[in-house]
């Protein structure tokens, strides 16, 4: 049976967008997933995979376009600037990460898309909130650029959904680790960076303080909260903004220790800089009992087994290929 899903994926080349992509492509089928980014570039990395279109996501006609030469009946928006990188442009963050959102939202509301996946952030919250075992609903006073998007974005989301009855649904992912994509300009990016330079170097150089703790998660778990969350059914999505998302909490210093069973010489000097402000504002830990209960939500990657399948991967990449 042909399937009923067309998604675009806009931001196909980010952090998520590679993985996602591939996943979506065995799920529904190479010929019903269309990625797309701004970079020109990319056409050849995907052109062997699959569909790819030049797109940004600012250009509403161009959306349209796109949507329309395709039937997309799905979007999967990945495209913003992360908090580190947002935090050196706020204007232009805001500009991406909100008008981004109003021009695939307003293509729901028109009723040309059915369905709309749209992330959010632990970066929703800040220095006010509780910080251990974060509560889905709490208060939430972002002091980055970047949350202040992600937090109105959940509201616009939430309202869109209520006011013009679109399917919109959202994940606030916590620092995402993984091996395919380099980092993407996240403050919990620290947590990929020093597995590469452990390989080459054995020495890392952090940008936040040893102890300053995150909730983080690995890859593969993200990409499978995002499909569950796509693929449940509609009755059973009862919070409409963003879900909380747990996976483990650790601090630079005790990932570096899980790499030293591994690598037993990396070494690693801390030298905070303007992101250790961004880290302290975030939660440590988060509650996200209601994604376990809404739709059965659960992680399978403990610290342990994250580190062990990063170096793998990682070390299985350098290896030249016979
Ligand atoms: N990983 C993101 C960042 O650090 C948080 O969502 O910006």
């Amino acid at each position: 049976m042909p399937s009923k899903e067309k998604i675009l994926v806009i931001g196909s080349q980010g952090q998520i967008g590679i993985e996602l992509v591939e996943r979506l492509r065995q799920i529904y089928g190479a010929d019903n997933v269309v990625a797309s980014d701004v970079k020109e570039i990319a056409r050849i990395d995907q052109s062997h995979t699959g569909l790819y279109e030049t797109l940004n996501v600012l250009n509403a006609n161009r959306v349209h376009e796109v949507v329309k030469d395709h039937g997309i009946n799905e979007v999967y928006l990945l495209a913003a600037l992360l908090s580190a990188t947002a935090e050196k442009d706020p204007a232009f963050a805001w500009d991406l990460n909100m008008n981004g959102l109003f021009n695939v939202l307003n293509m729901a509301k028109e009723g040309i898309l059915s369905k709309i996946y749209w992330p959010s952030s632990i970066a929703v919250f800040g220095p006010t909130t509780p910080k251990k075992n974060t509560p889905q609903f709490t208060i939430m006073e972002p002091s980055t650029v970047y949350g202040i998007s992600k937090q109105a974005g959940e509201r616009w989301c939430e309202y869109y959904v209520n006011k013009y009855k679109v399917d919109v649904r959202s994940l606030r992912y916590p620092g995402l680790i993984g091996w395919k994509s380099a980092p993407g300009g996240g403050t919990t990016d620290y947590a990929v960076q020093i597995f590469h330079d452990a390989l080459k170097t054995g020495l890392y150089t952090c940008f936040l303080e040893e102890n300053t703790e995150l909730p983080m998660m690995y890859m593969p778990d993200a990409i499978k909260a995002t499909v569950d969350i796509m693929q449940a059914e509609r009755s059973k999505i009862g919070i409409h903004s963003a879900y909380n998302l747990n996976g483990f909490s650790f601090s630079p210093k005790e990932l570096a220790e899980e790499i030293r069973k591994h690598i037993p010489g990396l070494k690693m000097t801390c030298k905070p800089d303007f992101r250790q402000a961004i880290a302290d504002s975030w939660p440590q830990s988060i509650d996200d009992s209601r994604a376990r209960s809404d739709w059965g939500w659960k992680p399978e990657f403990n610290i342990g087994q994250m580190t062990s399948d990063m170096l793998i991967n990682l070390n299985n990449q350098k290896k030249p290929k016979s």
